[in-house]
């Protein structure tokens, strides 16, 4: 029997599961946004089985993506293609963009599903090392672009796990010089960075060389629910239809989606009361001797504490806080906390002074 070389080398993605407790626990490893609207808890309980279960899903919800373009300006250059998830949505421009033994450029550390999805299809990556306490820059993108020669570069911006980014107004400069490459801007947490929420889309209009990938999971509230979408430039769309697999994005999702962007002023004050409350705990984090890694522009702080992540990983854990720490050696004196509500983090805060 014959096994995907690709495959056979690759390690999967381990899902840290859920806890028994885990309405007790509060989960700062994630990411997760912390809230979501009460108008789209009580539109999403009002939806019949029948249409939440019992049907095939419909495709692509036609008002999504016109509510999407509405909501970000878009212009009629723009396509969007909506996904179970934006790691999906990463896969398929990977996927359609590419051919094994193509190169890719991409940041370490960097999102760890994204590497996976390059080398499971026989990428030859091309790390841009980067320590978290520098920021990327376009500059050394381009001296990478005119190195290797790849087919894709990719970046999220802001960036996880160090929530640096680089200023869209920067990018042009990228999307202008390194025309033979598809540049995929993952912008999961841009909502945190740009209160407009523009990010880099307004490039998509112009260069046919540049994907932006948005997701619900973080600002939305949505992860549970996996929906998140892919603008491009109209002429290169037709291409991503083909691994499109529509059937897996559900209704519900589309629906919750929808109604999410009709709120959209909610969770612009959202957006604003986790930077208010990111930065109460930089500050406070640095009161405490840590080394933060800042400003963040994401909805998580990267830090070093002043005792060793995995034993102050073990001692918040067993408080009720799961935050993040890494195995890999680079990152082996980081932690990463997400920012929820304030009144949560002043928890935490609290917490963390008990047990360090
Ligand atoms: C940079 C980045 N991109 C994409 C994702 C995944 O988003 P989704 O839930 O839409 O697949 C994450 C999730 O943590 C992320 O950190």
């Amino acid at each position: 029997m014959k096994i995907n070389k690709y495959i056979a080398s690759a390690e999967a993605y381990s899902s840290p599961g859920w806890p028994d407790n885990i309405e007790d626990i509060i989960r700062l490893g994630m990411n997760e946004g912390d809230f979501i609207s009460p108008h789209v808890i009580e539109y999403i309980k009002s939806l019949s089985i029948d249409l939440i279960a019992r049907h095939y899903p419909p495709g692509e919800v036609p008002q999504l993506i016109e509510t999407i373009k509405q909501v970000h300006d878009m212009g009629e250059n723009v396509e969007v293609l909506l996904y179970p998830g934006s790691d999906n949505g990463i896969d398929n421009l990977i996927r359609t963009f590419s051919e094994p033994g193509d190169t890719i450029i991409m940041r370490l550390p960097e999102y760890g599903n994204t590497v996976l999805f390059a080398q499971t299809h026989g990428l030859n990556i091309q790390y841009i090392e980067v320590d978290p306490i520098n920021n990327l820059s376009v500059d050394t993108l381009l001296q990478a672009y005119y190195k290797y020669h790849p087919a894709i570069i990719y970046f999220s911006n802001p960036h996880n796990p160090s929530g640096q980014f680089i200023p869209p107004s920067e990018l042009n400069r990228l999307a202008e010089e390194a025309q033979d490459s598809l540049i995929i801007i993952d912008e999961a947490y841009i909502h945190f960075a740009d209160i407009t929420f523009t990010g880099a889309l307004p490039l998509v209009e112009k260069y046919p060389n540049i994907a932006v990938t948005r997701t619900f999971s973080k600002l939305f509230g949505l992860a549970g629910l996996r929906i998140g979408f892919t603008t491009v430039n109209k002429t290169i769309a037709h291409h991503l239809r083909i691994l499109q697999r529509i059937k897996d994005l559900t209704f519900i999702s589309q629906m919750a989606a929808l109604k999410s962007l009709e709120h959209i002023e909610e969770y612009r004050q959202a957006a604003r009361d986790i930077m208010e409350s990111r930065a109460y705990v930089e500050n406070s984090l640095r009161e405490l001797g840590f080394h933060v890694i800042g400003p963040s522009y994401g909805n998580f702080v990267l830090f070093k504490p002043t005792i060793d992540p995995k034993v102050l990983y073990e001692r918040l854990h067993e408080r009720g806080y799961i935050t993040r720490f890494y195995t890999d050696s680079r990152m082996a004196k980081y932690m990463r906390v997400s920012i929820w509500k304030k009144t949560i983090m002043e928890g935490f805060i609290r917490t963390l002074k008990e047990v360090l």
